[in-house]
């Protein structure tokens, strides 16, 4: 370039000199502004080549950081789930004993909470079962003195229909017994009225078979009667005056013969 320019000098050098400095000043001034602007450039793009190295050699060496920091940071991250995850692990492992101590606690407190029922289940029904048998029982002792009651009362029933019964046979025994012996008075008096209309005087022989007849049947009614209907007897064979008759002791009337109850002076 230098060579260039002091070419076109030594071409220009012909010219004059004011034309030379017109020239040298008209075309130096541009001339060296390129020079220096090809200076510039080209030191521009120097520095550019060396900027660009030096940023693709910081690039490198900040990838380099990068992926170092970048392998430390996976590395830490990894630690750190491999951490995390253990945590998680050991947690869910305490979690899952919890879980299971708190299942068999819960299982125990339900199988007492069952126990506890069924023991009261059962009592419950003990108690029922006595209930129901104190009512059977009360009911069959209940049942068993009514009955007892209608069976006493039956008992006193037929007792007193018994009683009434018997009553009545033996008030008909008396009856019966009464009628026997008014039939015996009579009788006698018949015979004895039959006697004194008869044989009057006769049978009042000691020694005739009217006596002995009068004897006897006066001995067989007394037997047989009681002392009121004797005392009838007695006082009708007073009457007749029968007994004011003297006779031996055993020739008289009334010899051996039943006086029981009988009332004398009526
Ligand atoms: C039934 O009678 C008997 C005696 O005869 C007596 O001991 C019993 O208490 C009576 N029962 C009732 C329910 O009256
Ligand atoms: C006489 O009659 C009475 C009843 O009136 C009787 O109790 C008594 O036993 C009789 N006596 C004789 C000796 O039969």
């Amino acid at each position: 370039m230098n060579s260039l320019a002091r070419e076109r000098l030594n071409q220009h050098y012909c010219l004059n000199k004011r034309d030379c400095l017109e020239l040298v000043y008209n075309a130096g001034i541009p001339l060296m502004i390129g020079v220096v602007s090809l200076w510039i450039a080209i030191n521009q793009q120097k520095l550019d080549k060396s900027n660009h190295a030096q940023d693709i050699q910081l690039s490198n060496a900040e990838r380099t950081q990068d992926r170092v920091i970048a392998r430390l940071q996976r590395d830490e991250d990894r630690e750190t789930a491999r951490l995390q995850r253990e945590e998680d692990k050991t947690m869910t492992r305490l979690q899952r004993e919890e879980d299971q101590r708190t299942a068999r606690l819960q299982r125990e407190e339900d199988r007492e909470a069952a126990r506890l029922q069924r023991l009261e289940d059962k009592e419950t029904v003990r108690l029922q079962r006595e209930l129901d048998l104190k009512i059977t029982i009360d009911k069959r002792i209940q049942d068993y003195e009514l009955a007892e009651l209608q069976r006493n009362m039956s008992e006193q029933q037929r007792a007193q229909e018994l009683e009434i019964a018997h009553q009545n046979r033996i008030n008909d025994l008396l009856l019966e017994d009464g009628r026997q012996k008014e039939n015996v008075l009579l009788e006698y008096q018949d015979d004895l009225a039959t006697l004194l209309l008869e044989y009057g005087s006769l049978f009042k022989d000691p020694k005739s078979k009217w006596w002995f007849i009068l004897q006897m049947k006066t001995a067989a009614a007394l037997r047989q009667l009681d002392p009121q209907r004797r005392t009838v007897l007695v006082n009708t064979l007073f009457d007749a005056g029968i007994l004011d008759l003297e006779r031996d002791r055993s020739q008289s009337l009334l010899y051996r013969t039943n006086l029981s109850g009988v009332e004398f002076g009526y």
